[in-house]
């Protein structure tokens, strides 16, 4: 309600929407504002608006002679998750106090008070980078969290290399069941409990932002992922409403807590309105399209020219509520919020290189091409702004090429509506002509980023994939010593931890003429046990594949074959020289499931081909704590490599072959055997540079049977490059049926690049 008026006539600020309409709201009332003998309590109750077609009021006095216990009525949820620290908040219906305690993998719990309120927040500082943190409040009369529900990772340190997935919701904040529906539909998908960030692109909580409304339309629906990954919003036109931005105060800026000192990476913006983080190679800027100025000159914008200046990070994203372009349920070309942003705020992003911009507000999916300096009006789109034409799909037209890793002026801006998480408009005619993609559905976006490659991918209600598009940087085929990444992959910051970094500015890791994946310790080349330089592009974490790996496949019940499922996600770049050949093992695997990606230029007019070579060195062991009684047998699949080339996919099967099938019994273990060779090859006619991916799939099918049951700890592990025993097997005396040779094992690629012969004459 207003506190500044009374009376019938009087407008509530905000309404309440199902679910939240037939349930109490506890309010609790100061014992010292009662009186001896009789009180009189009243209620008005007032709609939000003049056409609202119901009203109901239901009241439950409660009287207690003691303080009830409090509730938990917000999260807890994170905030402002960074490297080394991370924001915990909470709400209580009655203030109390509590202790919040959080603790990383084996450490002792490390404690935090939090003093008595209903807004309980702790800063938990410290941290180590990409670890997983487990919490849990205890509070004054009650308890949140520890459980495995309630856990976080810290961010990578900024500059570093991970695979990351980003969420990012518009217009979501409804609370209804068609929000539900894209939520779910996100949170279904394979992968979305490893999502890193959430991005809110503005409107979280209709219709006026007010605090009920933030909790219908954002706390309840997305508590499950809210309490585990840190949230990042930007404030929509609905959001606005309930705020005053001069005085940082109102629901919006009372339910978060975002970086205002630079506190997360960027440039401190002195404000919760706008504000920049970073988390790995990314940078993000979120901005104010709703209260802020977007004048130039105004305080946001003689930030933004300032933070985008100090920043070199590999991929720089920006995302407000009031799309630049847009055709939508609003028309970027007459209202003024959207042409401010574009005329105002999108000169300074692409003269600073952002490479890809987000908005909401309009209620639907919109999406452009890469283009730099369109900021005129719909019609005013000229070819030469055009920078590539083409979808970006990665199986169709392939992705944008951007021309450096670091942020370059004008090299081109992808820009992304998505206004549809919640609510979609049938209104606007989605024909702007500088978003080609378009689709009158609701959903949500997965954005996610390999290194120097962006991947992203609206998907629908139902889950399906209705637009992608890649974003390609070139990759860091020359990784230096001055960069403050641990570009070999060996766990520390190149200089001054490598040997081969003789002083910060030395490039005396490259170059690359061999090229290998990485063990979880060291590079080996071939036969050889010298380390070699060695790179490791989009980085997962090896020692934890390696454990999902080692513990290969496992049979409690003969009648339930084990499937394998692993997989090694890594990406090894490098320069592919004519002629030049280079080898890479991948050792330490089992199932292979990874992609290897080489940079091949080639001058005009040169046909090329690339010849793979490859084959897969392993052994089928098994084990039972009843010898004789178990065989085990593999039948191998395809190994498929696929090479994406400039957008044509280049498909082809190199058969993995044992001899069929590979067979052992208990007792027998270590059937080594070679697998077959087979060699690859693809061409192609097409100019210029461009990434050539490789992905290696083999699905070898495990079956265990077991001649006298029980057989306990019967396990059958099919392995590959694995040097010693199989540790975690839970049989007997197992002692590992054979030692595999990392260098005779494992899965061994050699590319060569050949290009045409001169032409006679
Ligand atoms: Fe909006």
């Amino acid at each position: 309600m207003p506190t500044t008026s009374s009376g019938q006539s009087v407008r509530a600020l905000g309404g309440l929407i199902a679910p939240y309409e037939t349930r109490f709201e506890r309010r609790s009332i100061d014992p010292t504002e009662l009186v001896i003998g009789l009180n009189t309590l009243a209620v008005s109750v007032h709609q939000a608006s003049a056409n609202s077609g119901d009203l109901g009021f239901d009241l439950l006095l409660d009287g207690w002679d003691v303080a009830p216990p409090p509730v938990v009525t917000r999260g807890p949820y994170l905030q402002r998750v960074t490297a080394t620290s991370a924001t915990l908040r909470w709400r209580t219906d009655l203030p109390a106090s509590a202790f919040v305690g959080y603790a990383g993998p084996g450490e002792t719990p490390t404690w935090v008070f939090a003093p008595s309120s209903t807004e309980g927040e702790v800063v938990l500082g410290d941290l180590q980078p990409e670890t997983r943190y487990e919490y849990e409040i205890a509070g004054s009369g009650f308890v949140a969290g520890g459980d495995p529900d309630h856990v976080f990772e810290t961010a990578p340190l900024a500059g570093e290399h991970r695979p990351l997935r980003i969420w990012v919701l518009g217009d979501s904040g409804t609370g209804t069941q068609t929000a539900a529906s894209v939520r779910d539909a996100y949170l279904t998908q394979p992968g979305s409990e490893d999502t890193d960030l959430v991005l809110m692109l503005g409107d979280n909580a209709y219709l006026r932002g007010t605090d009920l409304e933030h909790r219908a339309g954002l706390f309840d629906p997305y508590a499950s992922i809210l309490r585990s990954v840190p949230v990042w919003p930007t404030i929509g036109n609905h959001d606005a409403l309930s705020i005053s931005t001069p005085l940082q105060s109102g629901p919006y800026y009372d339910a978060f807590s975002l970086p205002t000192a630079g506190e997360a990476g960027g440039v401190a913006s002195g404000t919760e309105a706008y504000y920049s983080f970073d988390h790995a190679n990314v940078h993000f800027v979120s901005l104010d399209s709703s209260s802020s100025s977007s004048q130039p000159g105004s305080p946001m914008l003689t930030w933004l020219t300032a933070d985008l200046a100090a920043n070199a990070a590999d991929w720089t994203i920006a995302f407000w509520h009031h799309p630049p372009y847009s055709k939508g349920s609003h028309d970027s070309n007459s209202e003024s919020w959207l042409v401010a942003m574009r005329t105002n705020v999108l000169p300074i992003l692409e003269a600073a290189g952002v490479d890809l911009v987000l908005a909401g507000h309009s209620h639907a999916y919109e999406r452009s091409m890469l283009f730099d300096g369109h900021y005129g009006a719909s019609g005013t789109l000229l070819p030469g702004m055009v920078l590539d034409s083409g979808d970006g799909g990665p199986g169709s037209d392939g992705a944008y090429q951007k021309s450096s890793i670091v942020p370059t002026p004008h090299s081109g801006t992808v820009y992304v509506v998505i206004g549809s998480s919640a609510t979609l408009s049938q209104s606007g005619a989605l024909d702007h002509p500088a978003l080609p993609f378009a689709a009158r559905s609701l959903g949500s976006v997965l954005l996610e980023i390999f290194g120097h490659r962006l991947d992203l991918r609206f998907i629908d209600e139902q889950g399906v994939t209705l637009d992608r598009f890649s974003l390609q940087k070139p990759m860091a085929h020359s990784p230096e010593c001055s960069d403050s990444v641990d570009n070999d992959g060996d766990g520390a910051t190149d200089f001054p931890a490598d040997s081969e970094c003789s002083d910060a500015s030395d490039v005396g890791e490259s170059p690359f003429s061999n090229l290998q994946l990485v063990d979880d310790s060291r590079c080996t080349l071939g036969g050889s046990s010298q380390p070699v330089p060695c790179l490791d592009e989009a980085t997962p974490d090896l020692l934890e594949t390696r454990q999902q790996l080692e513990v290969a496949s496992r049979a409690s019940e003969p009648a339930d074959p084990p499937s394998l499922t692993l997989r090694l996600a890594s990406i090894a770049v490098a320069d592919l020289e004519p002629g030049s050949p280079i080898e890479t093992r991948v050792s330490a695997n089992v199932a292979v499931d990874y992609s290897i990606a080489f940079l091949v230029d080639v001058a005009a007019d040169e046909a090329w081909q690339l010849v793979v070579e490859s084959d897969w060195r392993g052994a089928l062991d098994i084990v039972d704590d009843d010898p004789g009684t178990a065989t085990a047998r593999v039948e191998p699949g395809p190994l498929t490599g696929t090479i994406d080339s400039t957008g044509q996919i280049y498909a082809g099967t190199t058969a993995l072959l044992a001899p069929t099938p590979l067979s052992v019994s208990a007792g027998s273990g270590d059937a080594s055997s070679p697998f077959d060779r087979r060699s690859i090859a693809w061409s192609d006619a097409s100019i210029g540079p461009r990434e050539v991916r490789l992905r290696f799939r083999a699905s070898p099918a495990v079956e265990s049977t077991c001649a006298a049951a029980p057989c306990a700890g019967l396990e059958a592990a099919l392995r590959s490059g694995l040097a010693g025993t199989l540790p975690g097997l839970s049989a007997g005396s197992y002692p590992g049926a054979g030692t595999r040779n990392p260098d005779d094992d494992g899965h061994f690629v050699k590319a060569t690049l050949l290009t045409a012969p001169e032409p006679a004459g």
